[in-house]
């Protein structure tokens, strides 16, 4: 039998664990210091909520969410993405009574039945941050920030940020008539998809990537001209606080979002090095959700990233190996004090490898030629009658003899 990872899933290991670990722990500490707490919700979630969330006559929840039924009956999803499960745990767990600034962010998993491409993939991962009850669009600016800030802390370049308003469901009814009058006379020119989307879901064409739709949405109409004095102010305070926080952006008046939940501010964080699959961070406001979910009228605005679309833009060097000690040692009592002083220096957080079987020092020694670790503790016959040992530095060749209890000083006083 030939057993292998399913079509669109794979295995992350090698650098590209160690970029994974880099990733979301960089992410992780960033979003702490804007004062969010990490949610942890269920990989699978029943079925209804993201119908309800994400919203039926949407790509996620037509056609790509992964469904089964548990053997109790219940109809369960692999969640396709963060933001329903978040509005549904705040809502279980009551938050909006206890607290009226709530600020999660979340990694891990999601699923989505769509074709595997390079930076597509049918299971994924996401960074993600949501928060709820601000509905002041210095939030919208700081959480674009925020965003924007964890891909320069990662040091990726030559992004652009994407803004532009949807408005709320007035505008977009009134926007929604315009465009669809628009479009009429061109549904010949529209691609197979956009032909059902002009009745469905006519937004949706605005961000069809196919290269006539992209002509014939140039010249229609633009949603900022639908929007009311408040959603106005809304945009445009946004804008200037973004300018505030040095966030470079564009406005993209096609830039609509593929889910149903978003109102006023969406935005995305976008590429030109991943080819079809440039969106790397990407999110908006959702003033409606947590309402439409079963609870009370709640501003919320948030964003996710794809982690292995961030993993392809990650600079190798990025990765620093941490400090590296290797031990070398001959016979029963040298291996005793190696694998005695391996334990002191891990639990001081230095990585520290060493052979389990007796090896000659030849052997040893051509293995720290591949490991190349910046220190090689020695264990010889004279260091165990004086309980030393010699600590050569690999990098600069040179060596010097230390009591046993001076070894962690003489490695961390060091690099
Ligand atoms: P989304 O645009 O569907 O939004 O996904 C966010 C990001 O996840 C994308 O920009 C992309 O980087 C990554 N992504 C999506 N699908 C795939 C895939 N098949 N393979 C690899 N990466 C993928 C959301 O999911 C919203 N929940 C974002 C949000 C949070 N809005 C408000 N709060």
């Amino acid at each position: 039998m030939n057993l292998k990872t399913v079509k669109g899933t794979k295995d992350i290991f090698g650098l590209d664990s160690q970029k994974y670990n880099y990733i979301t722990q960089t992410a992780a500490k960033l979003f702490e210091a804007y004062g969010y707490n990490r949610m942890i919700t269920p990989i699978f979630e029943e079925t209804a909520l993201f119908k309800r969330g994400i919203g039926e006559g949407t790509d996620i929840v037509d056609k790509e969410m992964y469904t089964f039924e548990t053997k109790g009956g219940v109809d369960v999803a692999l969640r396709p993405e963060g933001t329903a499960p978040i509005v549904r745990s705040y809502l279980q767990h009551k938050i909006y009574g206890k607290e009226d600034f709530t600020r999660w962010y979340y990694y891990g998993p999601m699923f989505r039945y769509e074709k595997p491409q390079a930076g597509r993939y049918r299971e994924f991962n996401q960074v993600g941050a949501e928060s709820f009850g601000k509905s002041d669009p210095v939030l919208d600016a700081e959480i674009i920030a925020m965003g924007y800030k964890l891909l320069e802390k990662l040091g990726i370049t030559d992004l652009e940020v994407q803004i532009n308003s949807i408005g709320g469901k007035d505008t977009r009814t009134k926007y929604r008539e315009a465009l669809i009058n628009y479009l009429s006379d061109k549904n010949d020119n529209l691609c197979k998809d956009c032909k059902t989307r002009v009745n469905q879901n006519p937004l949706r064409v605005l961000d069809c990537k196919d290269e006539s739709c992209r002509e014939l949405t140039k010249e229609a109409p633009s949603l900022i001209e639908f929007l009311d004095d408040a959603e106005l102010s809304h945009y445009n305070k946004t804008k200037e606080y973004l300018e505030l926080f040095n966030v470079k952006f564009v406005e993209n008046k096609n830039l609509v979002r593929g889910l149903d939940y978003y109102s006023n501010t969406v935005f995305e964080i976008v590429t030109n090095k991943l080819g079809s699959q440039g969106t790397v961070l990407a999110g908006g406001r959702y003033d409606n959700l947590v309402q439409q979910m079963g609870g009370k009228p709640t501003p919320a605005f948030g964003f996710a990233a794809g982690v292995e679309r961030l993993m392809l833009l990650l600079d190798d060097n990025k990765i620093e190996d941490e400090k590296t000690a290797f031990i070398v040692w001959m016979g029963e009592e040298a291996k005793k004090k190696a694998f005695t002083y391996a334990q002191k220096l891990r639990m001081a957080g230095i990585k520290t490898l060493l052979e389990f079987e007796d090896k000659s020092m030849r052997a040893q020694f051509k293995k720290t030629d591949k490991i190349k670790p910046d220190y090689i503790l020695i264990i010889g016959e004279d260091e165990i009658k004086e309980n030393k040992v010699v600590i050569k530095d690999y990098k600069n060749r040179t060596q010097e003899s230390y009591h046993e209890d001076d070894i962690l000083v003489a490695l961390e006083g060091e690099k």
